[in-house]
């Protein structure tokens, strides 16, 4: 139903450090989200849409996004845009590389998928105590098949710990994502999940929490 996991590779042994300086660097340039409103904290992010289809990997040209208002009760019911990940800093080959070893833990190598790829941070806003939080919609679904959460890194962050639930809300597992590469991979259709809101360790300097969230959906299904 669920799993954490922690993808090694996605630090120095596996990544240059060009690699990892310029996917830092593109986090820093993200957008800023207008739909999340939260006094003293900003939400920014990028998303990208592939295919895979008989194995091969596409981009596709459609940005927008929607979860309906009964999946997503903060930004549901409208049709989102966002602006695609910055490929030159983020590249392909990296994102299909995570996202193949997530097929196979999912074990879903076979079949024609849709993924959508979201390079998000939030942050608290400099000098404040403002909570910081990941997931304002609450205990949530995402309306999709599986999906996946990895963290690319914290800065100055305390709190934000991983929450998954069954059906019924009751907690199944807490674990808060402390290194690059970890992360949990899970149903979205068995289980919820939640990031408990986060604060400044040091109050007089910014948090903030950048992750890559891998959604999969299985194409005509
Ligand atoms: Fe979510």
């Amino acid at each position: 139903m669920f799993q954490f996991q922690h993808f090694k590779d996605l630090g120095e042994e596996g990544l240059s450090l060009g690699l990892r300086e310029g996917i830092g660097r593109s986090f820093a340039e993200l957008n800023k989200d207008p739909c999340y409103q939260l006094g003293g904290a900003q939400r920014l992010r990028a998303m990208t849409k592939f295919s895979r289809v008989d194995g091969a990997w596409k981009r596709l040209e459609d940005q927008s996004f929607y979860q309906s208002a009964g999946i997503n009760r903060y930004n549901g019911g409208v049709q989102r845009t966002f602006n695609p990940i910055d490929e030159t800093c983020v590249p392909e080959s990296f994102l299909f590389s995570l996202a193949q070893r997530q097929s196979r833990l999912f074990g879903i190598e076979e079949g024609d998928w849709q993924l959508n790829v979201h390079q998000i941070r939030i942050q608290t806003t400099c000098g404040s105590e403002a909570e910081g939080l990941s997931t304002p919609e609450g205990i949530h679904r995402d309306g999709h098949d599986f999906i996946a959460m990895m963290l690319w890194k914290r800065t100055n962050v305390r709190g934000a710990a991983s929450r998954i639930y069954d059906l019924d809300l009751n907690l199944l597992e807490e674990r808060t994502l402390e290194h690059r590469g970890e992360g949990v991979l899970l149903n979205d259709r068995q289980c919820m999940h939640a990031v408990t809101p986060f604060y400044p360790e040091d109050p007089s300097d910014v948090a903030t929490r950048d992750v890559f969230i891998l959604d999969w959906n299985q194409r005509n299904a």
